[in-house]
């Protein structure tokens, strides 16, 4: 099995509200759809300028905190559909069955992080050569009411689950750097690398934000998965290159 992420700013320019890629996406299909269903897949992807913007403007990671809250856990679960729609629709064009599971249905966070699961469906969906697509998603948190579990939490939790032979972070740069902008692509890494990396706080980690979470996800990861790839999603190939073993991005591993 692959567990592949679509981070959100491969599937839209984050500046620009309810914006979407279907070229890229549609690449992205059409790459798995020469090695599915020998290949077993799970796509997760993120909320890019549909869930995030929402989420912000109702404070949902600040928890149940007015009536307001509701309003703007349903608004923002329904942006994610919007865009699990969108997406589902250029799998289907490449004829893959890609069946959306809401992680807000099948997981209970505490402070964001998984504590309840339940992946029968994602199993079931598998056994029958379908192509379960999870997103980040609002969720029912165990200490703040409600919360957003994000994509790296969900494939965390899947990899535990299911061991996947690789894990493929698709982003809107080529990997990870030393430093960035004008820094080196950093082809390789170790997972006991990753602290001293952080440590060092070059610049490329802290401007790019997301990416010193991804590590953390990373180096947990790398227990569960043999190799963690972040790779280029909006260059066409690169899937399919990090597939096959040999992309231009980097590789982490134990
Ligand atoms: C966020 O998911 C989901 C919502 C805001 C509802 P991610 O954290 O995985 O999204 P990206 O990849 O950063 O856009």
């Amino acid at each position: 099995m692959i567990i592949v992420k679509i981070g959100g700013s491969v599937l839209s320019d984050k500046r620009r509200r309810f914006h979407f890629r279907e070229d890229t996406v549609r690449g992205i299909a059409d790459e798995i759809s020469k090695l599915y269903p020998r290949e077993k897949f799970v796509i997760v992807h993120g909320g890019g300028s549909f869930g995030h913007p929402l989420a912000k403007e109702f404070r949902i990671r600040d928890g149940l905190i007015d009536r307001r809250s509701r309003t703007g856990f349903v608004l923002t679960h329904l942006a994610m559909l919007e865009l699990t729609s969108k997406v589902i629709k250029c799998f289907l064009d490449k004829n893959i069955p890609a069946f959306p599971i809401s992680s807000s249905s099948i997981f209970i966070t505490k402070e964001g992080r998984i504590i309840r699961a339940s992946l029968d469906i994602v199993k079931e969906a598998l056994d029958r050569e379908f192509v379960p697509v999870l997103f980040g998603d609002v969720s029912f948190d165990m200490s703040k009411g409600i919360e957003i579990v994000s994509g790296d939490e969900i494939i965390l939790h899947l990899a535990r689950e299911f061991r996947p032979k690789k894990v493929i972070f698709l982003m809107d740069v080529d990997g990870i750097y030393d430093r960035f902008p004008d820094g080196q692509l950093i082809r390789r890494l170790k997972a006991r690398e990753i602290d001293s990396l952080v440590l060092e706080g070059s610049a490329g980690i802290d401007v790019t934000g997301g990416i010193k979470k991804k590590l953390e996800v990373a180096k947990d990861l790398v227990n569960y998965s043999e190799e963690v790839w972040f790779v280029n999603g909006l260059v066409r190939g690169r899937l399919s290159s990090a597939i096959r073993g040999d992309c231009v991005g980097t590789l982490v591993t134990r």
